[in-house]
């Protein structure tokens, strides 16, 4: 059995990690990783396949930047033949990126069988390149793994066969869980002189933009940051700052919203784009989380962070209904409402949403093998799981 996996931006990675750990267990299956290169930096790419502990991409496209239909058309023309020449009896795809969609459409004109991890996810906003992904990716998508039951509902109203819908929990949370431990070893608190004299954390928040719907337009940008500048004059905000975000800021002249460092105990602090262990790290300890990410939405439930999400709609309901997330929109005096009221609260305890609790590419990896090659799960040991609920 050969199965092929594409990468291709930060996001991914964290979902295809545990993934690659359970189909390690199997050595007659032939795993081949591919990236895209979608992302390429140190800051966005390698520096995640070192905290993760992936092995090097055996095939990367070395695509990079470009538009939508640019790199989504490049990412399939350079796929193609590696398709055509390794023929896999599946191609797993995670999330909703650009490479996401470019791979699905390659292996579907092949009529390779496809995987789709984190599928069913719906914010009913065609507006967002990640909706057009993941509509088109589910409905080409043979396995369809979902993290929440609203997606389970979302497919069955788009008429997905209810055979290919498995309600199996959530991929990053695997990684989440399983790397925490690692992450609390990470110095980023000490670097950013978050540690107090009595050795206590110091109160702080973070933020993370990098939605075009967010940081495209000058009055939707300088808005935000005009209101997170204000919610840190009385809490530090450390904001690890997206290249195209970061690009935005400079050239909509906005660079006056920051302060030097985090040292005088408030304002809003840039610092670069974290890996992924920092990143938890940071994230785990903060008062409040900022963000306009779908992860970030998800992490923090199951970290029991308050996390305001800066959009007017969100794909994870279930980071909402069960655990600490609040759409708070893009009015500025929203936010720091918002904001102000977290940081009177109490912190409210999360519930976990169902089957987020670090199985979930095991019982990924037990459906594939049910379905494609049985054989293999009779001879194994040790994939006993909780039960999968099929949509
Ligand atoms: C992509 C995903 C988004 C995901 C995000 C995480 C799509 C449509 N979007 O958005 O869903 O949440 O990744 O970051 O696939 N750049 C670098 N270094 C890199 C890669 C990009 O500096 O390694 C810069 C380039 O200027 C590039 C810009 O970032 O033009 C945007 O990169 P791109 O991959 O197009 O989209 P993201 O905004 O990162």
């Amino acid at each position: 059995m050969k199965i092929v996996s594409v990468v291709g931006a930060r996001p991914n990675f964290m979902k295809i990690a545990p993934l690659l750990k359970e189909w390690r267990q199997f050595p007659a299956i032939e795993h081949i990783l591919v990236h895209s290169g979608q992302h390429y930096d140190d800051q966005l790419s390698t520096s995640f396949f070192r905290d993760l502990g992936l092995p090097d991409p055996g095939i990367n496209l070395q695509v990079g930047s470009g538009s939508h239909a640019w790199q989504t058309a490049e990412i399939m023309k350079r796929l193609e033949p590696v398709l055509i020449e390794t023929c896999p009896d599946l191609v797993t795809v995670v999330g909703d990126v650009n490479s996401t969609l470019a791979a699905a459409l390659t292996a579907a004109k092949l009529n390779l069988k496809i995987v789709h991890v984190e599928a069913g996810l719906r914010s009913y906003d065609t507006s967002m390149p990640e909706e057009i992904n993941r509509k088109l990716t589910d409905v080409l998508a043979d396995f369809l793994f979902v993290t929440e039951q609203e997606g389970v509902e979302n497919l069955r109203r788009e008429g997905i066969d209810p055979a290919r819908i498995f309600l199996v929990g959530n991929v990053m949370i695997d990684s989440l869980l399983s790397c925490r431990a690692a992450a609390a070893r990470s110095t980023i608190l000490c670097d950013l002189g978050l540690i107090g004299g009595d050795a206590r954390v110091r109160p702080y928040g973070i933020l993370t933009l990098h939605r075009p719907s967010n940081v495209d337009r000058l009055t939707t940008l300088k808005g935000i940051l005009a209101s997170v500048h204000a919610i840190a004059q009385d809490l530090p905000v450390f904001f690890p700052i997206h290249p195209r975000t970061r690009e935005r800021i400079r050239s909509l002249g906005l660079e006056n919203y920051f302060a030097a460092s985090g040292a005088t105990r408030r304002g809003l602090v840039v610092i670069q784009p974290l890996g992924y262990l920092d990143f938890l790290c940071l994230m785990d300890h903060a008062r409040l989380a900022l963000t306009d990410s779908g992860g970030i939405q998800e992490e923090t439930t199951v970290l029991g962070v308050p996390c305001l999400t800066l959009r007017e709609n969100t794909e994870r309901p279930a980071t909402i209904s069960e655990g600490t997330n609040r759409l708070v929109g893009l009015d500025p005096d929203g936010i720091l409402k918002a904001a102000q009221q977290v940081l009177r609260d109490e912190r409210r305890p999360a519930r976990l949403p169902k089957l987020w609790d670090g199985q979930a590419s095991k019982r990924i990896v037990r459906i594939l093998l049910e379905h494609v090659q049985p054989d293999l799960l009779l001879k194994s040991k040790g994939v006993s799981v909780t039960p999968v609920c099929s949509g």
